[in-house]
């Protein structure tokens, strides 16, 4: 923690130019973060001061350490993504997969039955109903016809609203958001309210990350995960890139050992400089595949729209309910899970089918082409 904002009264000024602190909630000004024994003390030789098992046990003989508390935030783990993502240490919290920093978020900047967010349906669910966990309003500001951001009635949110969400590349649809509209928001909410980009799938078309605006805006919040690209879902290990306030205000909120010490070992070992050659070659391979996908869907005469991917999914769209309904059964009696889109606001007879590995899309090949709907 600063000491600026353990003590908000001296606060005052030395950071207004980036108005944070007129975002988050009251209360967590005035919060003092639990300090648990790994925040408080570092160093010593004899650790007795968290309750700890002393020694390995059956159970830990394979790992060590884990008899210990881990870090609050593992070092070489921060740096490690901050070297990936290019920024500095102290503008990333890494967090249990993106949901937890975006529940964090919400708990930070939003007062239960007072405070509301905003989102851009279609897009990820998860913004909502945490939302909803938290007694937080939710504002609907539906993309536009062009499935991008509608700057007007976002304009129309300014001062009721503490988090923007944006989803880019946007889950389910796949579209990237344009960069030039998040740059409006920006500009927009500046002061007023927190612009959250959800970058999940960005390993998949870096070139379009918004990581280069945090420099210049400080209500920009970017989530990232090593769920999708990395293929480490099951790790449970994501990231909120930010200004240091932002993150200081989060680390205030988020639990005190969230990161499991096997986690950040593997988090480590797969940001490390070969293993990310390897993540580029795998992201080559899921772009081949997707595309072969994309074209085989784009062949079938009862697929009306297959929509731009950018991401390791594909949305499509099939030309009424019925098929839909029947492709989806088809696949799934045949043990091929994909996902019906058809009740997420304007996705009317839409399917979604992951990247996966390239047996799994030869068996999903297999079943859409020789799939014939019955009239
Ligand atoms: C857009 C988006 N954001 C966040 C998440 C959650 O990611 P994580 O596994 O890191 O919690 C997902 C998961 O599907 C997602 O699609």
């Amino acid at each position: 923690m600063t000491a600026e904002i353990l003590n908000p009264q001296e606060q005052k000024g030395a950071n207004a130019d980036d108005g944070i602190l007129s975002l988050v909630r009251t209360d967590v000004i005035d919060m003092v973060a639990y300090q648990s024994a790994r925040r408080e003390q570092s160093g010593g030789n004899v650790w007795l001061n968290a309750n700890e098992q002393g020694g390995n046990n059956v159970y830990t003989q394979a790992i060590e350490q884990l008899n210990r508390y881990p870090d609050f935030q593992p070092s070489a783990l921060i740096q490690a993504y901050a070297d990936y993502a290019k920024v500095q240490s102290r503008q990333v919290l890494a967090t249990r997969g993106a949901d937890e920093a975006i529940e964090v978020l919400i708990r930070t900047f939003c007062e239960p039955n007072k405070d509301s967010i905003v989102i851009c349906p279609p897009t990820y669910g998860m913004y909502a109903i945490s939302a909803k966990g938290h007694l937080t309003n939710v504002k609907t500001v539906p993309l536009n016809r062009e499935r991008q951001l509608d700057i007007a009635a976002l304009a129309t949110q300014i001062g009721s609203c503490k988090l923007v969400f944006i989803c880019s590349p946007n889950n389910p649809t796949g579209d990237l958001i344009n960069q030039n509209d998040i740059i409006s928001t920006l500009d927009m909410f500046l002061g007023k309210a927190l612009v959250v980009v959800d970058e999940a799938y960005i390993d998949y078309c870096p070139e379009a990350s918004c990581v280069e605006l945090l420099e210049k805006y400080p209500n920009l919040v970017i989530l990232r995960t090593l769920s999708k690209a990395f293929g480490l879902a099951g790790l449970r290990c994501g990231f909120a890139l930010a200004n240091s306030t932002v993150i200081e205000l989060m680390s205030k909120i988020i639990a005190p050992y969230p990161i499991a010490k096997p986690v950040a070992d593997i988090a480590c070992s797969a940001l490390a400089s070969d293993a990310t050659l390897l993540l580029k070659r795998q992201i080559k391979q899921t772009i081949t595949l997707r595309q072969d996908i994309a074209e085989t869907l784009a062949r079938l005469p009862w697929v009306e729209n297959v929509f731009p991917a950018n991401a390791n999914f594909i949305l499509f769209r099939v030309m009424n309910i019925k098929i839909c309904e029947q492709l989806f059964s088809e696949m799934s009696r045949n043990g091929v899970l994909i996902r019906n889109q058809s009740k997420q606001l304007t996705l009317e007879n839409c399917l979604r089918v992951s990247i996966g590995s390239a047996d799994e899309l030869a068996e999903f090949k297999r079943l859409l082409t020789g799939f014939v709907p019955d009239n």
